[in-house]
């Protein structure tokens, strides 16, 4: 990207990526252009001569909603920009983007990859599949680069030119080193990753069905649920489970997403998701309080909202803690 380009990004994102999208890349010169995630027209529409990338979750944090990365793909194939998929909220066991048509795949792996809640990370990989020579739209793997003695990035690497520009001019500059220590520690919980993953999609589902038929709760955004409009997705795209991050409101309101926060004795009130332990936040009263009611529902934290990352523990444990607190 160089100043006065643009990229689509999808609206269902993570909330850090929203604002880094909205401002930090501002000052950048680098300008985003939103896309409805249930809408792949919406994405056609918005590719211009200036379009640089196009970039989705594949399953969205934190409305859990599953977008179809391969009629995305054939958007980002016919504009002839690469197709950049956060696969943080899936991982690898449950979705591979590249098969879907992904050039690049992000993942935070301060989520359920380390898995353990104890280090921060990420992590970039190239397909190697997409040709950065075309058109002279990305001059900076296709032309010589002066630091490296005139070296072109894309000629000399090939398809891992893109992998490779991140760590010699990314990394490089700006110095998003992992530590020593934070590597050993994320290599160690990406060995356990399908154990891991497969328990959180089965407690995830068993837990969204006794949510679903609790009088307590008015709504389960799960797209593992028949009920999901994203169900079918979910089946084709993640056919061992929808992943263990999902919303529900609650018919009690504001208070009583306040109230099973604090009533829950299993359950660890965090921002954080993808922990071995079950997780929970009311974002109207805490990530989101600056908002108005309005602002909080567009920002997919209405006031009756509560969000769960579930863990590894014994589902029948969670769905007794989360049965107490509901008052039974
Ligand atoms: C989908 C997604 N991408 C990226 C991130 C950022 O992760 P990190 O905290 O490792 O920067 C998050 C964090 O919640 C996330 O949910």
């Amino acid at each position: 990207m160089s100043p006065g380009d643009e990229f689509i990004a999808a609206r269902k994102l993570y909330g850090g990526s929203i604002n880094q999208f909205t401002h930090a890349f501002k000052s950048f010169g680098w300008n985003v252009v939103w896309a409805d995630t249930d809408d792949v027209e919406s994405f056609r529409r918005a590719v211009s001569p200036k379009t640089k990338a196009i970039f989705i979750e594949s399953i969205a944090n934190p409305g859990g909603s599953i977008t179809d990365i391969e009629a995305v793909a054939d958007v980002a194939r016919e504009a002839g920009v690469p197709l950049i998929v956060d696969n943080t909220l899936a991982t690898p066991y449950l979705i591979r983007p590249i098969d879907h048509g992904a050039d690049i795949v992000v993942h935070s792996l301060t989520k359920f990859l380390g898995g353990h809640g104890n280090s921060l990370g990420g992590i970039i990989v190239d397909a190697g599949t997409f040709d950065w020579s075309k058109d002279g739209k990305y001059p900076m793997l296709s032309e010589p680069r002066p630091e490296y003695h005139g070296l072109k990035i894309q000629e000399t690497f090939g398809n891992f030119s893109f992998a490779i520009a991140c760590r010699v001019l990314g990394l490089r500059d700006l110095g998003p080193a992992l530590s020593p220590f934070n590597a050993f520690m994320l290599l160690t919980g990406i060995e356990t990753l399908p154990l891991r993953m497969q328990k959180h999609c089965d407690n995830a589902k068993a837990i969204a069905e006794f949510l679903s038929g609790h009088k307590a709760v008015a709504a389960v955004n799960y797209s593992g649920l028949p009920s999901s409009k994203y169900n079918a997705l979910a089946r084709k795209y993640a056919p061992k489970g929808a992943g263990a991050v999902f919303t529900f409101s609650l018919k009690g309101g504001y208070q009583a997403g306040i109230d099973l926060v604090a009533n829950l004795k299993l359950f660890s009130h965090l921002a954080n998701v993808g922990d071995t332990r079950s997780l929970i936040i009311h974002p109207a009263s805490t990530t989101h309080s600056q908002l108005d009611d309005a602002q909080k529902t567009a920002a997919g934290a209405a006031p009756d909202m509560v969000r769960v990352s579930i863990g590894i523990e014994d589902k029948e444990d969670l769905i007794a803690d989360l049965d107490q607190a509901l008052g039974g």
